[in-house]
Parts: structure tokens; sequence; C-alpha cells
């Protein structure tokens, strides 16, 4: 098998750049571990921001979820029993985000890439890459009970965290950074109509909660837990009383309440790895970085990663320009650190950190106070968090 570029993870990510560059007339193959079904299943983010929304529209792929999608012009953070609603378009010229769950963009993008004719090789075992210090390098898969070998020009890895390809490049070749908080998000998906019309990021003492949404008879709901915990431990019962608790506003707010149908405890980390190159193996999205999910950067951030790595790719197999490609991890890893910088930040004002530190408490209070009654410091979340432009 040969094609121009060999795509490891049908991701946001790889998905994306696959279709990026089939509008640019070039060819890829994309090699997918786990199911077409599995992929299609896998409740993850929810959060589109708006340069994601205008890409996803502008290359035909944006049809559903301008349809089931819901626009949202505001949030509220939520603290000492009050919410503050964050203007979030008036603070940034009209931007707004969608939500719109990460798997009906899979589906979408599945779907786009297969009427396309797009190669997508799902239930590809044993996935490795090879020669990227040189200039025929190849992916070796097992498929079908086959031993396989794709040979390509340049080869993507989209494959996520736990993926092959970040491994790929030498040690002495890479540098990562690493933070890993002490808590996780225990996430339930509830059939109930939502509780509130913007997402609520809340600030508690017994822990941040977050109320999303899916639709209007499913709402996506998030506790801070501890990371090692068990779902086990939590029946419906215990969960709802503690977002009660957490949510409880003095003047008597409660989240709307119904059958729990998904729950899973997400550990929470902030990670780059630099550069996102090595001769010719590029890594995007999950691959390369992982932010907390308090500022709901992660698909966003794989999207803009692929839409520089799209052009750079282009010009290099098209014209034979390497300049694009040479600065690819530059630029992307720019948006990358503006953005663990947000989740970071997000994440530190919003949990509650072991031991309950009194001063601790107070800074985060101090920090909700001046965000939720400066413009300017409004501002800095609000354009943040609806994106920044795309370079
Ligand atoms: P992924 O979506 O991880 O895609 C990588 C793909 O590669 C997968 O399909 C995987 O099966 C495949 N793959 C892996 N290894 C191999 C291999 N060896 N060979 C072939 N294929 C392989 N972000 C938010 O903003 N909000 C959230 O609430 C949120 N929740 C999350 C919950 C979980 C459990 C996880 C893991 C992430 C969550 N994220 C969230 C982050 C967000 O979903 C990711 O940032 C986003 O999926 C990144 O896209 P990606 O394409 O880079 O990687
Ligand atoms: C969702 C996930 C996030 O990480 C976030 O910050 C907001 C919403 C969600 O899954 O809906």
């Amino acid at each position: 098998m040969r094609t121009q570029v060999g795509i490891v993870g049908a991701g946001p990510a790889g998905l994306l750049l696959s279709h990026l560059l089939h509008r640019e007339g070039i060819e890829s193959v994309v090699l997918e571990n786990r199911s077409r079904a599995a992929i299609e299943a896998t409740i993850r983010a929810g959060v589109l921001e708006q340069g994601t929304v205008d890409l996803l529209k502008a290359i035909g792929v944006g049809g559903r979820m301008e349809r089931e999608g819901a626009v949202h012009h505001g949030i509220e953070l939520r603290f000492d029993g009050r919410g503050h609603r964050i203007d979030l378009s008036d603070l940034t010229g009209g931007k707004a985000i969608t939500v719109y769950a990460q798997h009906e963009v899979i589906k979408d993008l599945v779907a786009a890439r297969l009427a396309a004719g797009g190669n997508i090789v799902f239930e590809a075992g044993d996935v490795s890459v090879h020669g990227i210090d040189g200039t025929t390098p190849s992916i070796r898969f097992r498929h079908d009970g086959e031993s396989e070998e794709l040979a390509c020009e340049l080869i993507a890895g989209c494959d996520g965290f736990h993926g092959v390809c970040r491994s790929a490049i030498p040690q002495s070749a890479r540098t990562e950074f690493t933070r890993v908080y002490p808590f996780g998000w225990f996430g339930i998906l509830t059939q109930a109509p939502p509780s509130s019309r913007e997402l609520i990021y809340t600030h508690h003492s017994r822990g941040f909660a977050l109320v999303s949404t899916r639709s209007p008879e499913l709402q996506r709901m998030y506790l801070q837990c501890d990371p090692h915990d068990d779902v086990a431990n939590w029946p419906d019962e215990r969960i709802w009383s503690e977002f009660r608790a957490r949510l409880a506003t003095h003047d008597g707010w409660a989240p709307h309440e119904g059958p729990i149908i998904q729950k899973n405890i997400i550990a929470m980390r902030s990670f780059v790895c630099e550069p996102l190159r090595h001769g010719r193996l590029f890594l995007a999205g999950d691959a390369a970085h992982i932010v907390p999910p308090t500022g709901a950067k992660g698909l966003n951030l794989a999207v803009a990663d692929v839409r520089v790595l799209s052009r750079a790719m282009t010009a290099f197999l098209r014209e034979g320009r390497h300049d694009l490609l040479d600065e690819y991890s530059q630029t992307a890893l720019r948006r990358v650190w503006r953005a663990e910088h947000f989740s970071w930040w997000m994440t530190t004002m919003l949990h509650q950190f072991p031991g309950n530190d009194p001063f601790q408490e107070r800074l985060q209070l101090a920090e909700l106070g001046y965000v939720t009654t400066s413009r300017p410091k409004a501002t800095t979340l609000a354009e943040n968090y609806v994106g920044l432009p795309l370079e």
C-alpha cells in the first residue's frame, strides 16, 4: 500500500486532517485501532470554539452541527452561592461557543471521508512507524490477520495521549512538560431537561461542579472527584446529593434530576511534548499535548493543530516547499502554550486542592471576584474560552 500522508488515529485530529488534505487534492490513509462503532460512541468533549465551528462549516461538515448543536453566548461562574454571567459575545465582538458532542463531530467526519472515497482502516492492530529520519517513511500494522505496510511521504501522529507515535521520536530528541492534578472529574449523562440555558462552572468548598448539556432531553454534568475513585462507589443518589450541595444558591436553585445513563472518571493533567516534529513524523492533538478539561480546549486544540499542519503538508507535497513544515512545531506550540495556561488557570481557580488551604481559598475567591466584576479580566476569560483567532 502507498499513500501521500499516513495518518495514525481516527480521532478529531486524524479525521479532520484527512478531510482537509483531501480538499487540497492530497491522498491519505487513516489507521485506527478501534472499530467505527467504538469511536462513534465514545463520550468526550462537548464545547466547540467559534473558529472550530467556522472551519467545520467552511469545509462542508457543519450541517448537522448547525441543526442539532446549541449556540451559547455566555457562561455562568458560580461561587459563594451566587451566579455571575460572563457575556462571551458582548466581550468578544459577537463570538460564541457551540455545544455539540465530540462523537457527533466524529460521525460527521467519518461520513464525509467515506462519502468522498476516503480510506479509513478500522481495527488496525500493532501499528508502528518506521524510517521517519529518512525520505521514505512507512507504517506497519495488522489487519484481518495479515501484516501490512503503508509507504508514505509524510506521517501524522494523531493517535492520542496513549498512542505509539510520540514514543517513536527518540527520547533524546524530545522534551516533555507535565503537571498531574490531584483530582479528576466524575462525568455523567442524565435523561433530564436542561437545568440552565448556559453552562455553569461552580467553585465550592466540597469541590468543583459543572453543568453542561447535550440536547433538550440529555444533560452532561461533572463533579470534581478523587482521580483514583471507582464509579461503583457512586450510586445515583450520592451523585445527585453532591450536585445539589455544590450547585445550591441562596435563592434555592437546584438541578433537574433524572436517570443517570452513563458514569465515568477522567484523570486530569497538563502535558506538552516538544517539538511536534521529528523528521517526517508530525504530532498533532492529544498525541502531543493534554490540557485539563476545565477550559474545554482539548478538542479545539487538535483542530487548530491540523489546520496548520494540513497547509504545511500541502505546500510540501504540491510545491516541494519545506518552510511551512519547518515552522509547524513553533506555530502550533504558540497556541498550545496559551491554551495550557488558560486551562491551568481555570482549573486552579475553580477546584479544591488537597488540604483545603484557607490562603489558597481566599486567592481563588479574589480571582473569581475580579473576573466577574472587571471587564478587562472577563474579556481575558471570554476571548480564550471562545478561542483566539486561528493563525
Ligand atoms: P483522540 O480523540 O484521543 O483520538 C486518537 C485516536 O487514535 C483514537 O481514536 C484512538 O483509538 C486512536 N489510537 C490510539 N492509539 C492508536 C494506535 N496505536 N494505533 C491506531 N490508532 C490509535 N476535552 C474537553 O474539552 N472536554 C471534555 O469533557 C473532555 N473529556 C475527555 C474525556 C476523556 C476520557 C478523554 C480521554 C479526553 C477528554 N477530552 C475532553 C479531551 C478531548 O476529547 C481530546 O483533546 C480530543 O479527543 C483530542 O483529539 P485527538 O484526535 O488528538 O485524539
Ligand atoms: C464539557 C466539557 C468541558 O470540558 C467543559 O469545560 C465544558 C463542557 C462538556 O462535555 O459538555
